[in-house]
Protein backbone atom coordinates (compact mmCIF):
# COMPACT_ATOMS: atom_id res chain seq x y z
CA UNK A 1 0.00 0.00 0.00
CA UNK A 2 1.69 3.41 -0.89
CA UNK A 3 1.79 5.65 1.76
CA UNK A 4 3.67 8.63 -0.07
CA UNK A 5 5.64 9.05 3.30
CA UNK A 6 6.81 5.95 4.78
CA UNK A 7 9.92 4.77 2.78
CA UNK A 8 11.02 1.09 1.85
CA UNK A 9 12.40 0.43 5.10
CA UNK A 10 9.47 1.26 7.00
CA UNK A 11 7.47 -0.77 4.38
CA UNK A 12 9.76 -3.72 4.98
CA UNK A 13 9.33 -3.52 8.47
CA UNK A 14 5.54 -3.81 8.79
CA UNK A 15 5.70 -6.19 5.83
CA UNK A 16 7.67 -8.48 8.29
CA UNK A 17 5.30 -7.62 11.44
CA UNK A 18 2.01 -8.35 9.25
CA UNK A 19 3.85 -11.94 8.16
CA UNK A 20 4.84 -12.68 11.98
CA UNK A 21 1.51 -11.81 13.01
CA UNK A 22 -0.02 -14.45 10.26
CA UNK A 23 2.55 -16.93 11.10
CA UNK A 24 2.26 -17.09 14.99
CA UNK A 25 -1.57 -15.34 15.88
CA UNK A 26 -1.97 -14.86 19.40
CA UNK A 27 -3.24 -12.59 22.02
CA UNK A 28 0.83 -10.85 22.39
CA UNK A 29 1.39 -11.24 18.60
CA UNK A 30 1.52 -7.41 16.69
CA UNK A 31 -2.71 -7.44 15.88
CA UNK A 32 -3.25 -5.84 12.30
CA UNK A 33 -7.08 -4.01 11.35
CA UNK A 34 -7.89 -3.25 8.34
CA UNK A 35 -10.66 -0.40 6.17
CA UNK A 36 -11.43 -1.76 3.06
CA UNK A 37 -13.56 0.14 0.07
CA UNK A 38 -17.07 -1.54 -0.08
CA UNK A 39 -17.56 -1.22 -3.58
CA UNK A 40 -14.19 -2.59 -4.61
CA UNK A 41 -12.57 -4.63 -1.08
CA UNK A 42 -9.58 -2.39 -1.95
CA UNK A 43 -8.05 -2.10 1.29
CA UNK A 44 -7.67 1.76 1.99
CA UNK A 45 -5.86 1.98 5.70
CA UNK A 46 -4.55 -0.18 8.25
CA UNK A 47 -3.37 0.00 11.52
CA UNK A 48 -1.19 -2.30 13.68
CA UNK A 49 -0.95 -2.33 17.81
CA UNK A 50 -0.13 -4.63 20.55
CA UNK A 51 1.02 -5.18 23.78
CA UNK A 52 3.86 -3.15 25.01
CA UNK A 53 6.46 -5.97 25.81
CA UNK A 54 7.80 -5.53 29.88
CA UNK A 55 4.55 -4.01 30.64
CA UNK A 56 1.45 -4.98 32.10
CA UNK A 57 -1.71 -3.18 30.63
CA UNK A 58 0.30 -0.50 28.46
CA UNK A 59 -0.65 -1.04 24.59
CA UNK A 60 0.63 0.32 21.41
CA UNK A 61 -0.33 1.70 18.09
CA UNK A 62 2.56 0.65 16.16
CA UNK A 63 1.44 1.60 13.00
CA UNK A 64 -1.68 3.63 11.29
CA UNK A 65 -2.39 4.54 7.69
CA UNK A 66 -4.54 5.88 4.74
CA UNK A 67 -4.23 5.18 1.27
CA UNK A 68 -3.00 8.76 0.05
CA UNK A 69 -6.08 9.09 -2.39
CA UNK A 70 -8.24 8.60 0.58
CA UNK A 71 -6.95 10.86 3.33
CA UNK A 72 -9.14 13.06 4.86
CA UNK A 73 -12.35 11.16 4.70
CA UNK A 74 -12.46 9.29 8.07
CA UNK A 75 -10.14 6.35 7.15
CA UNK A 76 -7.61 7.06 9.72
CA UNK A 77 -10.61 8.19 12.56
CA UNK A 78 -12.04 4.88 11.86
CA UNK A 79 -8.94 2.97 12.30
CA UNK A 80 -7.32 4.57 15.62
CA UNK A 81 -11.39 4.21 17.06
CA UNK A 82 -11.53 0.33 16.42
CA UNK A 83 -8.16 -0.13 17.46
CA UNK A 84 -8.68 2.01 21.09
CA UNK A 85 -11.83 0.10 21.48
CA UNK A 86 -9.99 -3.23 21.09
CA UNK A 87 -7.38 -2.63 23.14
CA UNK A 88 -9.93 -1.36 25.55
CA UNK A 89 -11.74 -4.32 25.57
CA UNK A 90 -8.55 -6.05 26.09
CA UNK A 91 -6.91 -5.27 29.29
CA UNK A 92 -4.92 -1.78 28.28
CA UNK A 93 -4.84 0.42 30.61
CA UNK A 94 -2.47 2.79 28.64
CA UNK A 95 -2.14 3.67 24.85
CA UNK A 96 0.76 4.74 23.61
CA UNK A 97 1.88 6.31 20.04
CA UNK A 98 5.41 7.49 18.69
CA UNK A 99 5.30 9.33 16.01
CA UNK A 100 7.60 12.33 14.32
CA UNK A 101 7.53 16.34 15.28
CA UNK A 102 8.20 16.75 11.27
CA UNK A 103 5.59 18.21 8.99
CA UNK A 104 4.40 15.18 7.18
CA UNK A 105 3.22 14.13 10.39
CA UNK A 106 0.88 17.25 11.12
CA UNK A 107 -2.20 15.04 9.74
CA UNK A 108 -1.07 12.22 12.53
CA UNK A 109 -0.68 14.44 15.59
CA UNK A 110 -3.44 16.34 14.51
CA UNK A 111 -5.30 12.59 14.19
CA UNK A 112 -3.98 11.61 17.75
CA UNK A 113 -5.08 14.75 19.31
CA UNK A 114 -8.75 14.66 18.08
CA UNK A 115 -9.01 11.21 19.32
CA UNK A 116 -8.28 12.45 22.92
CA UNK A 117 -4.27 11.29 22.72
CA UNK A 118 -2.21 13.64 24.80
CA UNK A 119 1.32 14.80 24.02
CA UNK A 120 3.50 13.31 27.11
CA UNK A 121 6.53 13.68 26.15
CA UNK A 122 9.51 14.66 23.52
CA UNK A 123 12.81 13.31 22.99
CA UNK A 124 14.57 15.32 21.15
CA UNK A 125 16.43 15.00 17.81
CA UNK A 126 15.83 10.84 18.05
CA UNK A 127 15.13 9.75 14.31
CA UNK A 128 17.46 12.79 13.23
CA UNK A 129 18.23 16.01 14.20
CA UNK A 130 15.67 18.49 14.29
CA UNK A 131 13.21 15.45 14.08
CA UNK A 132 11.74 14.73 17.36
CA UNK A 133 10.22 11.52 18.71
CA UNK A 134 6.46 12.71 20.57
CA UNK A 135 5.00 10.33 22.82
CA UNK A 136 1.11 10.51 22.64
CA UNK A 137 -0.64 8.61 25.61
CA UNK A 138 -3.68 8.05 26.12
CA UNK A 139 -5.10 6.52 29.81
CA UNK A 140 -8.27 4.49 29.39
CA UNK A 141 -8.35 2.76 32.99
CA UNK A 142 -6.67 4.06 36.25
CA UNK A 143 -4.65 1.45 38.07
C1 LIG B 1 -2.44 10.17 9.70
C2 LIG B 1 -3.42 9.52 8.71
C3 LIG B 1 -3.54 8.02 9.04
C4 LIG B 1 -4.79 10.19 8.90
O1 LIG B 1 -5.73 9.45 8.11
P1 LIG B 1 -6.95 10.16 7.38
O2 LIG B 1 -7.85 9.07 6.93
O3 LIG B 1 -6.49 11.11 6.36
O4 LIG B 1 -7.61 10.98 8.59
P2 LIG B 1 -9.16 11.26 8.81
O5 LIG B 1 -9.79 11.67 7.52
O6 LIG B 1 -9.77 10.13 9.53
O7 LIG B 1 -9.11 12.55 9.75
C5 LIG B 1 -9.14 12.41 11.16
C6 LIG B 1 -8.55 13.64 11.83
O8 LIG B 1 -7.15 13.69 11.55
C7 LIG B 1 -6.76 15.06 11.37
N1 LIG B 1 -6.25 15.20 9.99
C8 LIG B 1 -6.31 14.29 8.99
N2 LIG B 1 -5.72 14.76 7.88
C9 LIG B 1 -5.26 15.99 8.19
C10 LIG B 1 -4.53 17.00 7.48
N3 LIG B 1 -4.13 16.82 6.20
N4 LIG B 1 -4.22 18.14 8.12
C11 LIG B 1 -4.60 18.33 9.40
N5 LIG B 1 -5.28 17.43 10.12
C12 LIG B 1 -5.60 16.28 9.53
C13 LIG B 1 -7.96 15.91 11.65
O9 LIG B 1 -7.95 16.21 13.03
C14 LIG B 1 -9.11 14.96 11.32
O10 LIG B 1 -10.26 15.26 12.06
P3 LIG B 1 -11.36 16.27 11.43
O11 LIG B 1 -11.70 15.74 10.06
O12 LIG B 1 -12.47 16.17 12.41
O13 LIG B 1 -10.70 17.60 11.41
C15 LIG B 1 -2.99 9.74 7.23
O14 LIG B 1 -2.73 11.11 7.04
C16 LIG B 1 -1.77 8.95 6.82
O15 LIG B 1 -1.85 7.79 6.43
N6 LIG B 1 -0.57 9.58 6.93
C17 LIG B 1 0.66 8.92 6.53
C18 LIG B 1 1.05 7.86 7.50
C19 LIG B 1 1.28 8.41 8.91
O16 LIG B 1 1.75 9.53 9.13
N7 LIG B 1 0.96 7.56 9.89
C20 LIG B 1 1.20 7.87 11.29
C21 LIG B 1 2.63 7.62 11.58
S1 LIG B 1 3.02 7.73 13.30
Amino acid sequence: MHSGLFGKTDADCVDDMFVQAMAHPSPDAYQFVVCMEAKTNEIVGFACYGREALTKHTWDVFWICALFEYRGRGVGRSLLRDVVARMSAADAHLIVIYTSSTPPYAPARRLYESQGFRLTATVPNYYDLNDDMLIYSQTLKKI
